[in-house]
């Protein structure tokens, strides 16, 4: 797409820290950000408003709505034509049906514009499953990041417990396994590091430290800064 524009993947599976850390690195460099992940939340959602299944059945319907997804992050918030979806797509129940659409591929193809449209000077750091292997195959730099399944549950657990919602460790670690599962396993762009993708596992770091290795890599690819 553009060559020039500098990209920065962060890919991995669910609840390891992917958005903290990429975020954080865009602010760090002045960077924009990209959220993959929230395409197929609001997808998701906009399909499930429409009254769609989601499966197999409805594939090129949900495309369809993808492709046309009349969506704006503004200000940190996420809006879906006039509604602000923004708390509605980071329930649990949201991730697993964004996991269940985005293993249709009709979807995923439907999303790959917009994805890479978010590529824009001075450069972008983006989130997902997919960003080395499919949508930025050209990225600069690679990061794939993992954690232990008992720490990303352990992490989710509190999170959640902050927003006042009651969970136990062992259902939400079920449950992030089972969408490791699905979105490792599903036939198109699969969940898997990049063949030259940088392994980061932050399960023993702070969110500090990650951010830190990330930049050190960064720096270390452009000599001439
Ligand atoms: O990162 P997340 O939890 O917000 O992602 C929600 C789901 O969307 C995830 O289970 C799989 C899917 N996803 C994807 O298939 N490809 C991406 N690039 C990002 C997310």
């Amino acid at each position: 797409t553009a060559p020039h524009i500098p990209v920065i993947c962060v890919d991995g599976p669910t609840a390891s820290g992917k958005g903290t850390l990429a975020s954080e690195v865009a602010r760090r460099l002045g960077y924009h950000y990209l959220d993959s992940g929230a395409l197929y939340r609001i997808t998701a959602l906009a399909a499930t408003r429409a009254g769609l299944a989601l499966d197999l059945a409805h594939e090129h319907g949900i495309a369809r709505m993808a492709e046309t997804l009349p969506v704006r992050f503004v200000d940190g918030r996420v809006l879906l034509g006039g509604d602000d979806v923004t708390d509605a797509i980071r329930t649990e129940e949201a991730g697993m049906n964004a996991s269940r659409v985005s293993a249709l591929p009709a979807v995923r193809t439907a999303l790959v514009a917009l994805q890479q449209s978010f590529r824009r000077l001075p450069g972008l750091v983006a989130d997902g499953r997919d960003m080395g292997t499919v949508i930025f195959p050209d990225a600069a730099l690679k990061v794939y990041l993992t954690a232990s399944a008992a720490q990303r549950a352990e992490r989710r657990h509190k999170q959640l417990n902050l927003k006042g919602i009651p969970t136990t460790i062992t259902a939400l670690r079920a449950d992030l396994e089972a969408r490791d599962a699905r979105d490792s396993q599903r036939t198109v762009a699969p969940l898997k590091p990049a063949q030259d993708a940088l392994l980061l596992d932050n399960s023993e770091q702070s969110v500090d430290e990650s951010v830190a290795q990330v930049l050190r890599w960064w720096d270390e690819k452009q000599p001439f800064r």
